[in-house]
């Protein structure tokens, strides 16, 4: 099958072989696949897939069922560890999912990865409640795009960090307030209080060292930080008697890194918690751009060059 390889950091299609099933997997031809920042950050080989999974890179794909033949052309979508930039991906039967209804491949493709991310964050581990006053750091990611449309009627304050460029987009997707991202440092917790009359009770966090301090000042009781990644940064200080007197949660997490029987549970939970609303037209994938497989590498670039809101899909 063609699928796409790094040489010297830069991506080109090749011949490779068909992906070898393991026990209770499919064989997807896929149609469509989903590109990530994670993605940006393996080409140049500093996110390697966890072990016994493809180097190919691609985290998620929707396409058509080959294998099993009693599944043949049913069309899914699905989280992978990697190997969706190609033709053909072996996936968990468990991290596949129907699309729904009226979804295309390519919309399909921009669900798994950012909703699922943000499912885990928001409602498994971050435990959002009705009424509770959220921030959303990166809003117009991929992942932020996704988190801001799960809060959407839950959080009666959504504020939303991003380029002012994006903002409007941030709105359209929920955020009932916003903030430049250079106004996070000095200004989040300010903004929270103006907000809500108080602190924020969880904020999603894909920014990292440099939202830290902000991010333990603007979170009242009983806050919750969730932290998935490290963008501006790994190492901050952290201000342990505010965590102390405000009685704070601080977490982290990566979901490509947790086992089969984990994924299988989150795709479980979001599919019958979550998976309905996109028939409903209440959840919408956020699908700024489309380009074909050989173009992967400009997928990338305006990736890379912030040129982007919600997710860009690689059609194959
Ligand atoms: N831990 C996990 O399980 C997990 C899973 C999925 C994704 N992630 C991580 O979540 C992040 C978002 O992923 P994605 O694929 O949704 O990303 P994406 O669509 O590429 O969006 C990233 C956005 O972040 C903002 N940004 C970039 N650098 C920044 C900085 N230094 N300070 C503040 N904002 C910055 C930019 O938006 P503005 O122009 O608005 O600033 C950019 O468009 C990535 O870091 C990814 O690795 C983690």
């Amino acid at each position: 099958m063609r699928a796409i390889v790094v040489k010297s950091g830069r991506m080109e299609l090749a011949e490779i072989p068909d992906p070898q099933l393991r026990e209770g997997d499919l064989l997807v031809r896929v149609r469509a696949a989903g590109v990530n920042r994670a993605d940006l950050l393996q080409r140049v080989g500093k996110y390697p897939p966890p072990p016994g999974e493809p180097d190919t890179i691609g985290l998620e794909i929707a396409g058509e069922v080959l294998e099993p033949a009693a599944r043949r052309g049913e069309r899914v979508m699905a989280l992978l560890a990697g190997g969706g930039y190609a033709e053909k991906a072996r996936v968990p039967a468990a991290q596949a999912m129907a699309i729904p209804d009226g979804f295309s491949f390519e919309q399909a493709a921009a669900i798994p990865e950012a909703f699922l991310t943000a499912w885990l964050n928001l409602a498994m581990l971050g435990g959002l409640k009705a009424g509770e006053v959220v921030v959303v750091h990166a809003a117009a990611s991929g992942v932020g795009s996704a988190a801001l449309q799960l809060c959407r009627g839950l959080a009666p304050v959504l504020l939303a960090t991003a380029s002012p460029s994006k903002h409007e987009a941030c709105r359209a997707l929920g955020a009932t307030h916003v903030l430049a991202r250079d106004d996070v440092p000095l200004r989040l917790a300010e903004a929270v209080q103006a907000a809500a009359g108080r602190g924020a009770d969880l904020i999603f966090d894909m920014v990292g060292a440099s939202y830290l301090e902000a991010n333990i000042a603007a979170l009242g009781l009983h806050g919750r930080l969730c932290c998935i990644s490290t963008m501006a940064g790994a190492r901050g200080t952290l201000d342990l008697a505010a965590l102390l007197h405000k009685r704070l949660t601080v977490m982290g997490s990566t979901l490509r890194t947790r086992s089969a029987a984990q994924k299988a549970k989150l795709v479980r939970d979001f599919t019958a918690r979550a998976l309905p609303r996109f028939s409903s037209g209440e959840l919408q994938p956020v699908l700024d751009k489309t380009w074909p497989l050989t173009e992967a590498q400009a997928a990338h670039d305006a990736l890379q060059a912030n040129a982007v809101v919600g997710k860009v899909v690689l059609v194959v």
